[in-house]
């Protein structure tokens, strides 16, 4: 179903926090490059200045095991889901209700990658279901893509502890599942939602604020990804919605071209 009427993309729109949209003929269009936000950038914790205490206690040694990416995963699309279900490969397995694999059509043409589950996605086994999840689905309808029409997946397949960020090793250890289930889908777009998930899919350490306005490709492919603010994120700071709302139609904009190329 696609979602084209005024009232549904209206209703779309209203949740994004925009009254009207028009996407801009190519001719004539300005340049595709956006503004730079830095408030996606987290505030610098400035240390409180301390006096030189008399006895220097040395930090304990602690060695790190190197981080080291799981193999790639064999088998086609059913063994892959039960791989995911059962996997036990990092230590989020054990807090964890299920494991979300991710959730759409295989054939799609647009993928959505976010971060990770949270507590209402860990318990339904559904990503993107929770009020970011919400929000998602209304900016996904806002360029014409109804939810059931792109496939949702997640950096990490379980849930951290308290909504924290995933550590390196969750994420090598993740990723070739990932992976593989956009080799198997071959999108023709990617939208990276977050920095957790652009900073991972593109394998670069730049601020969220860099990544955006910018057609990216997937490392190794001709796939383009396109990056812009996490929903979670815009629930909290809205007045970003606006500019999440250009890097929507900024990746309309760019499918339709990759489509007629
Ligand atoms: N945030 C994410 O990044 N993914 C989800 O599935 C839910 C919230």
């Amino acid at each position: 179903m696609r979602i084209d009427s005024l009232a549904t993309r209206a209703r779309a729109l209203a949740a994004l926090g925009i009254e009207s949209w028009q996407l801009r003929s190519r001719r004539g269009e300005p340049s595709e490059s956006l503004p730079q936000s830095s408030s996606d950038q987290r505030p610098s914790v400035q240390s409180p200045r301390v006096q030189r205490s008399i006895v220097e206690v040395p930090e304990p040694l602690t060695i790190e095991a190197p981080i080291v990416e799981a193999p790639l995963v064999a088998g086609d699309w059913d063994a892959l889901r039960q791989q995911v279900a059962s996997c036990t490969r990092c230590g989020l397995h054990a807090e964890r209700t299920q494991a979300v694999f991710g959730v759409g059509d295989i054939k799609a043409q647009w993928m959505v990658v976010g971060e990770a589950p949270g507590s209402e996605e860990d318990k339904r086994g559904e990503p993107f279901v929770g009020a970011a999840g919400q929000l998602l689905t209304a900016m996904l309808a806002a360029i014409d893509l109804p939810r059931e029409s792109v496939f949702i997946a997640n950096i990490l397949k379980c849930r951290p502890p308290e909504n924290r960020d995933p550590k390196p090793a969750e994420v090598a250890q993740c990723l070739p599942y990932l992976r593989r289930q956009i080799e198997w889908i071959q999108p023709r777009m990617i939208l990276a939602f977050g920095r957790v998930a652009a900073q991972n899919l593109l394998g670069v350490e730049q601020p969220l604020s860099r990544l955006r306005g910018r057609v990216h490709h997937l490392p190794g492919t001709q796939t383009p990804v396109i990056v812009t603010y996490h929903p979670a994120y815009l629930l909290r700071v809205p007045a970003d919605k606006r500019k999440a709302w250009e890097d929507l139609k900024f990746a309309r904009r760019s499918f339709e071209s990759v489509a007629q190329a």
